[in-house]
Parts: C-alpha cells; sequence; structure tokens
C-alpha cells in the first residue's frame, strides 16, 4: 500500500466498524431472539463493514455491494487479506437496487449514503428493493445525520494520526434540501488529498425517513437515538429506541426497519 492512500485514512477518520456492529448485532438479538447469519452490506464501499461480521463469527456470511469496482479491488486487496473467515465475504459489483442477493437477515445502509437517491419514488423503490430481499425475521438497519448544523456551509477539521480530516459542507439549497459535501485530508508531511471524497446527496429529515420506508411496506419503523454522558454532554454511543430527540447541532442516528 502506498504510504498515504485515501481509503486507509478514510477508514481511520471516518469507520468505527466495531460500533456499528455491536449495535447491528445487538440489536437485531434483543428484537428477535436469535442471531443473524446473513449480512448484506449495501454501498459497501471497500467492504470494511461485512468484513467485520463475518469476522466476529464463522458462521456469518457477508456481501459487499458496491457500484464501483475499484473501491471492491481495494477492498479485495487490503480488506480481505486481514480477515480470519475470508471465504465467508463476497464482494459484488452492482446496482444496490438490483444486487439479486436475497434472504438476508440483516441489509445495511451506512454512512448516509442512501442519501444520495434524491427523489421520494427512487428512495422508495430502493426501500422496497431492500423489504424483498430479507428474510420475514430480517431487519433493515440504516443510519442518519441532522441538526441544525447539517445544513449550514461549513468545514470541520479533526486531526488523526498522522493527517488532517477535513469534513466540508460546500453548498446547501434550502428549496430542495440538495447539499454538495466534500472529505478531504492534509498529510502532516504537506500531502493535500482535496476532494478525496465526494457527495452530492439529499439531507432528508427522520419524519421523511420514517414515512418512506413504511410506504415501502416496513412494518416497524424505530429510530435509535444515542444517550448523553452526564459529565461531557456529549454523545455517550449508547443507542436506544426512542419517540423523543434532541435539538442539537448535529447528531446521527440508527433506524431499525422490520418487513
Ligand atoms: C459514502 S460511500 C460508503 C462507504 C461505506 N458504506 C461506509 O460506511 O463508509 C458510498 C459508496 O456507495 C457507492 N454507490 C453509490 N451509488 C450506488 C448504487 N446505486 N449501488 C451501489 N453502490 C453505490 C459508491 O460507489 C461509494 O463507494
Amino acid at each position: 500500500m502506498k504510504k498515504h492512500d485515501i481509503h486507509k485514512m478514510y477508514q481511520e477518520s471516518v469507520q468505527c466498524v466495531e460500533a456499528e456492529i455491536d449495535f447491528v448485532e445487538a440489536t437485531y438479538k434483543s428484537i428477535r431472539g436469535n442471531e443473524a447469519r446473513y449480512l448484506r452490506e449495501d454501498f459497501s464501499g471497500t467492504g470494511q463493514t461485512a468484513g467485520e461480521w463475518v469476522d466476529r463469527n464463522p458462521k456469518n456470511r457477508a456481501w459487499a455491494v458496491d457500484l464501483e469496482k475499484s473501491v471492491l479491488d481495494w477492498g479485495r486487496d487490503n480488506v480481505l487479506p486481514q480477515l480470519k473467515n475470508k471465504a465467508n465475504l463476497t464482494f459484488v459489483e452492482a446496482d444496490v437496487r438490483n444486487s439479486g442477493l436475497q434472504e438476508m437477515d440483516i441489509v445495511l445502509a451506512m454512512n448516509f449514503s442512501y442519501f444520495l437517491f434524491m427523489e421520494r419514488p427512487t428512495m422508495i423503490d430502493y426501500f422496497k428493493s431492500v423489504k424483498d430481499s430479507l428474510e420475514e425475521t430480517g431487519i433493515f438497519f440504516l443510519d442518519a445525520f441532522g441538526g441544525y448544523e447539517a445544513a449550514k456551509e461549513l468545514t470541520e477539521e479533526r486531526q488523526c494520526e498522522g493527517f488532517t480530516y477535513i469534513w466540508d459542507q460546500a453548498s446547501f439549497n434550502p428549496i430542495n434540501s440538495q447539499m454538495q459535501c466534500y472529505i478531504h485530508f492534509k498529510t502532516d508531511d504537506g500531502v493535500e488529498y482535496n476532494k478525496a471524497f465526494d457527495y452530492y446527496w439529499r439531507l432528508w429529515t427522520l419524519p421523511e425517513l420514517q414515512e418512506m420506508l413504511l410506504e415501502a411496506g416496513f412494518s416497524q419503523v424505530d429510530v435509535y437515538w444515542e444517550g448523553t454522558d452526564e459529565k461531557s454532554g456529549e454523545g455517550d454511543g449508547v443507542f436506544e429506541v426512542s419517540k423523543l430527540g434532541t435539538a442539537d447541532a448535529g447528531w446521527v442516528c440508527y433506524i431499525a426497519a422490520l418487513p
């Protein structure tokens, strides 16, 4: 691998696949009373999350689905070799709306990737296709973000090991809620990766998402809201079903949709 690699920097600054899979694994078990085995990671990028899933249990199987051959290739070359249960992860180059992968216990759409479906009919079609690909006892997990700073044009910097991660909300159009975001990286030795990742998507609200999931045929849709650490006032990493959120500047939550 090159000294600086945008996928590696993305993994280190954006993803926390252990926490994500902790939540998904425990929530599935608490709702269904048994363990999930078959997981499809939609918009998988390099398939990190799917990799974490197969390494949790030798009986687990996962499919990482993405349109882009180059990110899947990166996953095959860099994520797969690190896994104990390599044979249980399959990379699939396909559109998430017709990957043909059915009978899943879990489908994941994480890191807000599905926000790139801009229109209600397109989003509902995607949600319907997910519902059709789940077992009756399956669960669709998504994440969402929002808050009063989510629609602001701003940049946020965070120092990571060896580089700075820069989140750039470059433009927001209040008329259609579409926004342009970028991730830039600046390495400590001065190399800049401008617009390393580019997201043009719609900032959907939680009521819209819940309504569309129900319209797509899911029978139950729950929002899991993060608790607050009393000392720091920050999120405590514990997500629980809630009907009442807090009017934070920026929040991230999970949604679970049951067929
Ligand atoms: C934000 S990345 C998500 C990476 C990863 N899921 C994560 O949690 O960080 C979005 C990915 O979605 C893929 N993508 C976009 N539209 C897609 C579609 N219709 N079907 C499959 N993959 C798609 C892109 O190629 C890109 O790799």
